[in-house]
């Protein structure tokens, strides 16, 4: 038998990826495995885009609809967009390509909170689940799945698909074996505490155990997970993570923080991986992060010996590091654990845990509600993630950005979101390269000049002056005017920039 697969009974359904896309039909609902670039099908995809081009250039319609743990890759989100095989999509994209359909109404998008789409599918919210498409390192002799980089939704959609394929990814070290930490979250009515009291807590195995019946081919594959490289840092980011580390050293000297164990939540993007490169150089130590996705950063600061643990659901690594991690995956399977994505995000853990969350953001308005996700209200840019599983439940729930986009032409501060994410409720604090506004504890009045002194320079007075207007209202707890409130948005759409 090979390295890979210790159960006898799958030998014989090993195939190539054009015999497995067989099983998938016109209109299935498919489950696949993969989140933020780590752990989704590599060959699959291409041979359901295959199967959907030739269906096309006979005339006939052909699509199916896609669920993942979050976004995936070129190979698979790309491949399956250009080939417009796609009719809808959830929780979370990032591909080019696919955001291309999503705006212009081919590909049906639903971007729910992560943690929930477990439940979804358990519930069967989405309808029924075809097939589940799952990569992982090894088959185990008793019959379980070890996943590969991502853990993600790979149980609920195992139990939910009539037909399972495995993808048995060569390149993923087989090291991997024992970083999981699988969990079967239990139905509503019938749930238990989770017994999550430090991010290094492990409650359940280290491979899913599933049918074997339903298993309908096993896919050889030999290649890597594939994830953009993080932008190097800039002195824009460096200032962004200057301030928010100086914010923490403010909540060290007030008591509410110590220099030992700090617990991050740490968002995907560029500005937040930032933030990890500026704790390398900080009086914190025994760092352990509760959070979604494994960064460059993270690897970085265990290395240093600054990080004692991580747990999350899935690495986002640049190839570099992905090569790193493949190379001692044993190491860092000390300070590592993957869970299912219903776990890695579960509000229960994180409300107790209480990590200092830290996400990007498209915009954030005076009063401090925040747009994660959608340009100009309309147009989605990636999806809400986890960032909704964390902002909500975090001790503090931080987003960080640059003070403008598009070379100034977008402020990031803005007079009203014109798409809400978070809410001024569960936003406390906002960072910009201009400094931080700590906006615990205000009444909305009270936030608009902090978060005008994050604005952009150019900014602020364009913000004053929306406030002039706005302070005319008749109801003073949150001031708006109302036929002005998105004239920065409208300015935009209208000159292509915000400024006047
Ligand atoms: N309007 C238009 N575009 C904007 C924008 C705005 N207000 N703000 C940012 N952008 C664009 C940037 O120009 C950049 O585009 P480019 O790649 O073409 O240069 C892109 O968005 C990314 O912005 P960047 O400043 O590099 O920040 P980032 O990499 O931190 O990403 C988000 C910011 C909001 C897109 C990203 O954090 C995200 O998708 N968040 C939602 C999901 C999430 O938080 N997940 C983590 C939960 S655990």
């Amino acid at each position: 038998m090979s390295d890979r697969i210790d159960y006898p009974a799958f030998e014989s359904k090993v195939m190539s990826a054009e015999e497995a896309a067989e099983f998938i039909n016109n209109g299935d609902m498919i489950g696949t495995s993969g989140f933020t670039g780590a752990g989704y099908p590599k060959a699959m995809p291409g041979a359901i885009a295959a199967k959907a081009k030739a269906a096309h250039d006979r005339g006939d319609e052909w699509a199916v609809k896609i669920l993942t743990g979050a976004s995936t890759a070129p190979e698979n989100d790309g491949v399956l967009a250009e080939a417009d095989a796609v009719s809808f999509r959830s929780p979370f994209n990032t591909d080019p390509k696919m955001r291309a359909n999503i705006n212009a109404g081919k590909t049906k998008y639903t971007d729910i909170h992560l943690s929930e789409l477990g439940m979804y599918v358990q519930e069967g919210f989405f309808g029924h689940m075809d097939v589940a498409i799952v990569e992982a390192v090894r088959i185990r002799e008793d019959g379980k799945l070890v996943p590969s980089s991502a853990v993600g939704n790979n149980i609920e959609f195992m139990d939910a698909a009539d037909r399972i394929i495995i993808e048995l990814n060569d390149w993923q070290s087989p090291e991997l074996e024992g970083m999981h930490d699988i969990y079967r979250m239990q139905m509503p009515g019938d749930r238990t505490p989770l017994e999550i009291t430090s991010p290094g807590d492990r409650i359940g195995d280290f491979a899913i155990d599933f049918d074997p019946a339903k298993v309908v081919a096993i896919v050889r594959t030999d290649g890597p997970d594939r994830n953009s490289p993080f932008k190097p840092l800039d002195d824009t980011s460096k200032a962004i993570a200057g301030h928010l580390l100086d914010f923490l050293e403010g909540e060290v000297s007030a008591g509410r923080l110590s220099y030992d164990r700090l617990i991050l939540q740490n968002g995907v993007g560029n500005v937040p991986n930032a933030v990890l490169a500026g704790l390398m150089d900080s009086k914190f130590e025994n760092i352990t992060a509760y959070t979604e996705v494994i960064q460059d950063g993270m690897l970085d600061l265990i290395d240093a010996g600054k990080m004692s643990m991580a747990s999350a659901t899935s690495f986002s690594l640049s190839l570099d590091a992905a090569h790193r991690m493949n190379e001692d995956a044993a190491r860092y399977r000390q300070h590592i654990i993957l869970r299912p994505q219903q776990i890695s995000n579960h509000p229960e853990v994180i409300r107790r845990l209480a990590p200092i969350g830290i996400n990007g953001m498209i915009e954030a308005d005076i009063y401090g509600n925040v747009n994660s996700t959608h340009v100009a209200g309309s147009k989605m840019m990636n999806g809400i993630g986890g960032s909704g599983d964390f902002t909500r439940n975090a001790y503090i729930s931080s987003f960080v950005t640059p003070a403008v986009a598009k070379d100034g032409a977008i402020s990031a501060i803005v007079p009203m979101v014109s798409h809400v994410d978070h809410t001024e409720h569960d936003v406390k604090l906002v960072v910009t390269e201009h400094g931080y506004a700590d906006l615990r504890g205000l009444a909305p009045r009270d936030r608009v000049q902090k978060m005008i002194a994050i604005a952009d320079p150019e900014y602020r007075p364009l913000l004053e002056e929306y406030v002039e207007y706005a302070s005319k209202s008749t109801a003073q707890q949150t001031p708006h005017d109302l036929t002005r409130a998105f004239g920065f948005h409208t300015r935009f759409l209208e000159t292509g920039t915000m400024k006047k």
